[in-house]
């Protein structure tokens, strides 16, 4: 089923391997595509994957998570976005942007020493921050700048977006009862703390016009005591996928809950698809395509998630990282990706660019 085109939401997709949103480190300074960014894309996009998520773009200025990430928060960038989107058509590939804001999970040192900002000023022990919470005109404001940001996606010629709701960014912590811990229209209960995402889901589709593929990388789970569980994850994407969602990617984990989002040791195929029960849960109530990401290392476990019907599309990041070749190798019997989950294309800090640290430079 691996390597069978799949059609949902106006996107047709020669497979059902996806990319995931992968920070690159290839940007500028200033965010913008560079020539570099450009070769990393052309290289996925041979490799045969049949749809990209580019690494998280920012929408604004205050939510800045990595140094060198692609911006969008001003039209100057579009110019540049389309030569990165115009490549990856060329050689016949489709390509989404991941738009996010990094909220309590923003780095001071990029926000030229100011604190982040978030729905409740909630201490995160992993960064040591206790971020500043935002106002009503804040809050609008941020909502705006993901539509902006998806108007220039569609100028700039990306097939779609999905929006990052997930990893314990902004619209994560809006969602979360860990970090909204607000009474007024944006928290307080379930239904005040879906507010933010549904106003930023009305921005972009509003922007970005009827039938403009809008995908949401949701948390199952926070891992964390008092965090958003897989129930109400569940509930969330029922009502966004009525509104207009047309696909859920799901995985799990803030900066805070630890090791849960990009897992080491998967050593097994019972340690593959960390997520797997997760999606399951997802697929059972949804009738749009639910994506899963987490830990897929082996043809035998992407075929089985799929047939089993436990998701509809295999989403890759390390494994890509490593060999952007692996859909090609495995369409012609590769059983096993190379990459051994190490986390060394993490240590971001480290390196110039992201890369499998495995391999010679
Ligand atoms: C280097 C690196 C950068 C990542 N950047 C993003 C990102 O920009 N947006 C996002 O949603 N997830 C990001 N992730 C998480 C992945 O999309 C994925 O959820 C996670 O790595 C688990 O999948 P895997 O086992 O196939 O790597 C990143 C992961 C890695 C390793």
């Amino acid at each position: 089923m691996l390597f069978e085109p799949f059609s949902f939401g106006g996107l047709n997709l020669k497979n059902r391997i996806v990319r995931s949103a992968t920070y690159e480190k290839r940007a500028d300074e200033d965010g913008f595509v560079t020539g570099a960014l450009i070769e990393f894309y052309e290289d996925i996009a041979k490799g045969g994957v049949g749809l990209i998520i580019s690494g998280g773009i920012l929408v604004h200025p205050s939510g800045r998570v990595a140094p060198q990430m692609l911006c969008i928060h001003n039209d100057f960038y579009i110019d540049k976005l389309k030569r990165l989107t115009d490549a990856v058509h060329n050689l016949g590939g489709t390509i989404l942007t991941q738009v996010v804001h990094g909220g309590r999970q923003s780095l001071p040192a990029l926000l030229g020493g100011e604190q982040p900002v978030a729905p409740s000023p909630v201490f995160d022990p992993s960064t040591r921050i206790t971020p500043r919470a935002m106002d009503d005109q804040e809050i609008w404001e941020v909502i705006e700048s993901f539509g902006n940001a998806a108007r220039r996606a569609t100028y700039a010629g990306f097939d779609g977006v999905q929006l990052q709701a997930a990893h314990g960014y902004l619209v994560n912590e809006f969602l979360s009862p860990h970090t909204n811990i607000r009474d007024d229209y944006w928290g307080g209960d379930e239904e005040r703390r879906f507010h933010f995402v549904e106003e930023v889901y009305r921005a972009i589709r509003r922007e970005a016009g009827e039938g403009y593929p809008v995908l949401i990388k949701m948390n199952a789970d926070d891992f964390i005591e008092g965090g958003l569980g897989a129930e109400e994850s569940v509930r969330i994407a029922k009502r966004l996928a009525d509104m207009g969602v047309c696909a859920f990617e799901v995985s799990g984990g803030m900066y805070e809950s630890g090791n849960k989002t990009v897992r080491t040791e998967i050593l097994k195929p019972e340690q593959e698809a960390y997520f797997r029960s997760a999606a399951g849960l997802f697929k059972r109530d949804l009738l749009v395509p639910v994506m899963l990401v987490g830990g897929m290392r082996s043809r035998p476990v992407m075929e089985e998630v799929l047939f089993k019907g436990d998701a509809d599309l295999i989403s890759l990041s390390r494994p890509l990282v490593r060999e952007p070749d692996l859909p090609h190798k495995m369409a012609q019997g590769k059983e096993k990706a190379d990459c051994i989950s190490c986390n060394g294309c993490m240590r971001f800090n480290k390196l110039d660019v992201v890369r499998c640290t495995q391999l010679k430079p």
